[in-house]
């Protein structure tokens, strides 16, 4: 199969450079991979903490795909963002067994204390709330992550204690 050229410069192009840099480099690592769109991605989130609606076309193209099917695929995954997060990134489990445990409470209690939804970042910020899927701590549910880190048998004040790490580094 032969593959298009990475583009040196998309028009729209509105990366800084290094988050440039680190777009070509995965997807010229990856995309010789069959079904190199996830990994691409991931790849892209893992460096930059966001897929930017700059880095589309230049996916797209890579891939030999269309712009439309690159963001249907980002958009359709809960787990890819196309805006930068805040310093800390806060999953919520709102699968099965958490849901059954009390999430739902978590879930009013995070909305309330913090102003913001799923998907959204505080004002100030320090920190963007996201939904997740199971965590695989279902023992322990419920169930969240913070900046990678998974905690479990979760209740307000124990989450409340988590944000207040977050809080600390203002
Ligand atoms: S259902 Fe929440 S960790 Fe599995």
């Amino acid at each position: 199969m032969s593959l298009a050229p990475v583009p040196a410069a998309a028009p729209e192009a509105d990366l800084p450079p290094a988050a440039r840099a680190h777009v070509i480099a995965v997807v010229e690592r990856l995309r010789a991979l069959p079904g190199a769109l996830l990994p691409i991605l991931h790849g892209i989130q893992d460096g930059l903490g966001h897929v930017p609606a700059a880095a589309v076309p230049i996916v797209a193209q890579a891939l030999n795909l269309s712009r439309a099917e690159v963001h249907g695929v980002i958009s359709f995954y809960h787990h890819f963002r196309s805006e930068a997060p805040g310093r800390h990134v806060l999953q919520l489990c709102r699968a099965e067994a958490c849901q059954a445990m009390g999430a739902r409470e978590l879930e009013r209690h995070l909305h309330d204390r913090l102003g913001i939804g799923f998907h959204e970042t505080t004002a100030d910020g320090t920190l963007t709330l996201e939904p997740v899927y199971c965590l695989g701590n279902c023992a322990c549910a419920p169930s969240a992550m913070l900046d990678g880190d998974v905690h479990g048998r979760l209740g307000v004040e124990a989450i409340d204690r988590l944000l207040a790490t977050c809080e600390a580094d203002r």
